[in-house]
């Protein structure tokens, strides 16, 4: 939510010099205002931003802002890789409301490709991944409203650090 003092302005406007008005329309119609802007400010700034906490030289956006688990989602940029990569680890970890988990897993270059990331097998260092891809089921976030954060770290074998990406969204 975007709460400007303009808007608290609005209110304290509409509340003090329209008699005509009750106060329930009054505030109904501050409301209004308030959506109508959000809206525009969301049309102007309709991606969301990989923060970078890591080694790869990258820059990572991803769209629409607000993740729909039944939609899909679409990442665009580029990600070099700073040290080779053939198999590794991937670390999540995710804060949702009161909860906080890390996850693990194994994953593999070619894995990676299977999940439409354009990605040259086997990594050598200095590789850049760059373009789009789109992950199209969602569904494992259907149980997912508001605010996430995910920071997702991914290590070749040798325990080296490749890539670290935080992700805040907003899921409905
Ligand atoms: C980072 O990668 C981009 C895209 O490949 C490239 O244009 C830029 O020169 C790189 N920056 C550094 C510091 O390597
Ligand atoms: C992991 O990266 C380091 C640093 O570049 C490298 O020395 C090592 O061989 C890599 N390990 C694997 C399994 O690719």
């Amino acid at each position: 939510m975007y709460l400007k003092l303009s808007h608290l302005c609005w209110v304290i406007y509409l509340v003090t010099l329209s008699d005509a008005m009750t106060l329930g329309d009054q505030i109904k119609e501050a409301f209004a205002e308030f959506v109508l802007d959000t809206e525009s400010f969301l049309q102007l700034d309709e991606h969301g931003k990989v923060v970078n906490c890591g080694p790869s030289n990258m820059s990572l956006t991803w769209t629409p802002k607000t993740i729909n688990s039944k939609g899909t989602l679409t990442i665009d940029g580029y990600a070099q890789f700073p040290a080779e990569f053939q198999t590794g680890t991937i670390l999540m970890d995710v804060k949702y409301k009161i909860f906080h988990r890390t996850m693990k897993f194994q994953v593999t270059c070619s894995m990676m490709q299977t999940y439409g990331i354009p990605v040259q097998c086997p990594v050598k260092q200095g590789q850049t991944v760059k373009g789009q891809f789109t992950i199209k089921d969602l569904s494992a976030l259907s149980s997912i409203h508001g605010s996430i954060e995910v920071k997702i770290l991914l290590y070749n074998n040798s325990g080296t650090q490749l890539f670290c990406g935080i992700v805040i969204a907003d899921v409905n």
